[in-house]
């Protein structure tokens, strides 16, 4: 931030000797209330070197700070508080935005690199969960803010399509199946297949046996486990296609766990030609003492393969195909130490990129307190909460605007943003009580408060007298507290950007439009924006960046931001 910046220059020149620059800058402060400053410097830190009391501390430094950037500079106990000069600030801030639109905060530092972001990945032939749900607005968020940043991404859908659970399938439905009852509703058959599988086995322990041999049968190709596994899969595809359309998600690469299965045995040859496999029980696996963890499983005893196997050649064609730099991938924490444990094994081989994979874990949607699950017969279709969301919106707009052109559409976009805002505003790893009320309030914490606001923005823009905000001027002008804050706010829009990438969470981005949006409502409240007077061009200048901000911020979570609702 440019003037935190000129503030810690100025105080470093007078603290030379005691502190460096980014000591300085690292305690600089923004003061919980405006009216005491722009930023603040406590003096804590320096009353410890330089054995004085703080508060004589900021007392004397405060005489020595230039007025170059500050209008006011105050010692307030023990801190020295400055506030900006208003004019200079504001007129670059809003001059910039207005001339880089929607690019505003892009940035050059991902420039030639690319990122992997693998996310969703839902398992083939099961409902769609909501964690599944939680990985794809994460996911899709994070490569949003990795492509403003100038990397190249790469979005990949790890589909769970392989695996002993397939075997298992493919025995039940042999068993119990009914080609049309599946074809009517194939998710939720299939599941019942699967769900009554795992009851029957407790009692016939054999139907295991089978399970494993129809899944050795799909591995080495045999046609008709191959033709029941693909029809099981287009099935899926098709339904889970449908989701991501209705939350607006693209993928550039589809290439679940069955793309690898000629790729496995290249990566247990090498595991074995550098020494890392062991046969232990029959299987052969690859010890982690070291790293504190269990002993990764690579291959059964009957020749089968396993997740780890899988996610080991993923790895190591993902590095050779895309030459990333960083490898993201959105999954549950309950997966944590599986990923530990591949990380753990690329190192043994001596793939050092390994510390370049980043798991990404987050938390569980509850309901009422407890996990919203898929599993134990009931079913919760994803695709008809969305559906139910969009309708709720539509009623809520309809009640509010009745006159609204395009309703459907916008209702789409309002419910849509609704179920993505109410995961992304909670840091990742926290749990979220899954409430659709909730989320679809038009004031509070929600998605459809922050796009109700660009709404309002972008309505009395529509009605202003005067549409080139660009040459705006701010001689005469007093900039009041509310546009201030509004300034300050829109300043650090690219600062967030790069904090949310930087620590893998959307939710900075999207409690700075919250922030954003409230302080905008203020001024709403408060200004007349649209008076004619000497102020009216920087206004509604100032109302369009604030579009540009809220439009832009919201598309990097995945939302998008209607003109009307
Ligand atoms: N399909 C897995 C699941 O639903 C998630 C896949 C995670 N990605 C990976 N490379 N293992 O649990």
């Amino acid at each position: 931030m440019e003037l935190k910046n000129h503030f810690a220059n100025e105080l470093h020149q007078h603290l030379r000797e005691h502190m460096t620059k980014k000591d300085i800058e690292q305690l600089i402060e923004i003061p919980k209330k405006p009216e005491l400053g722009d930023l603040a410097f406590p003096c804590f830190t320096l009353a410890k070197i330089l054995k004085k009391p703080p508060a004589k501390i900021a007392e004397e430094i405060t005489f020595q700070i230039s007025n170059n950037y500050f209008s006011k500079v105050v010692a307030v106990g023990p801190y020295i508080n400055v506030f900006a000069k208003r004019k200079p600030f504001t007129s670059k801030v809003i001059h910039e935005i207005l001339n880089k639109n929607l690019s505003y905060g892009d940035d050059k530092i991902g420039h030639n690199k690319t990122i992997i972001v693998e996310f969703s990945s839902p398992n083939i032939a099961k409902p769609f969960s909501m964690g599944h749900l939680r990985s794809t607005v994460i996911g899709n968020a994070l490569g949003k803010l990795a492509q403003k940043l100038g990397y190249k991404t790469v979005k990949i859908n790890h589909l769970g399509d392989w695996g002993t659970q397939f075997g298992k399938l493919i025995t039940a439905y042999l068993l119990w199946g009914n080609e049309e009852e599946v074809k009517e509703n194939p998710i939720e058959e299939l599941f019942k297949l699967y769900t009554k599988f795992h009851h029957e086995s407790e009692t016939y322990p054999c139907l295991n046996e089978e399970g494993r041999k129809w899944f050795k049968k799909l591995e080495d190709g045999d046609i008709k486990a191959l033709g029941l596994w693909k029809w099981f899969k287009n099935e899926s595809l098709k339904k889970f296609k449908k989701i991501y359309s209705l939350l607006g998600i693209q993928f550039d690469s589809w290439a679940g766990e069955s793309f690898y299965t000629d790729k496995m045995e290249d990566v247990i040859q090498e595991l074995k030609d550098k020494g890392l496999l062991q046969t232990s029980d029959h299987a052969e696996v690859v010890f982690l003492e070291d790293y504190n963890l269990p002993p990764c499983l690579v291959k059964k005893s009957d020749g089968a393969t396993l997740y780890a196997t899988r996610d080991l050649a993923t790895a190591i064609y993902r590095k050779n195909t895309y030459n990333f730099t960083k490898a993201l991938y959105i999954v549950g924490h309950e997966q944590s130490v599986h990923f530990q444990q591949i990380k753990a094994v690329l190192n043994e081989m001596g793939h050092e990129w390994a510390q370049e994979i980043h798991h990404i874990p987050f938390g569980l949607y509850l309901q009422e307190g407890k996990k919203m699950s898929t599993r134990k017969g009931r079913v919760i279709l994803l695709e008809d909460v969305i559906e139910e969301v969009i309708q709720l919106a539509e009623e809520n707009i309809s009640e509010k605007n009745p006159e609204l052109q395009n309703k459907t559409e916008v209702a789409k976009m309002v419910g849509v943003g609704a179920v993505i805002f109410h995961d992304l505003k909670n840091f990742r790893m926290n749990n979220i009580e899954f409430s659709l009320k909730d989320m679809l309030t038009f004031e509070g914490d929600t998605g459809p408060y922050v796009q109700y606001t660009h709404a309002r923005a972008c309505s009395i823009l529509r009605k202003a007298p005067i549409h080139d905000t660009n040459k705006f001027t701010l001689e005469n002008l007093n900039i009041d507290d509310y546009s201030w804050e509004i300034v300050k706010q829109l300043y650090v829009f690219p600062e967030k950007i790069k904090q949310a990438f930087d620590r893998f969470d959307p939710s900075i981005i999207a409690k700075y439009l919250l922030t954003l949006a409230q302080h905008f409502n203020k001024f709403y409240g408060q200004v007349k924006i649209l008076e004619k007077n000497e102020g009216l061009v920087f206004r509604l200048a100032l109302v369009k960046a604030v579009t540009i901000v809220l439009k832009e911020g919201l598309n990097l979570l995945g939302i998008q931001a209607p003109e009307e609702m």
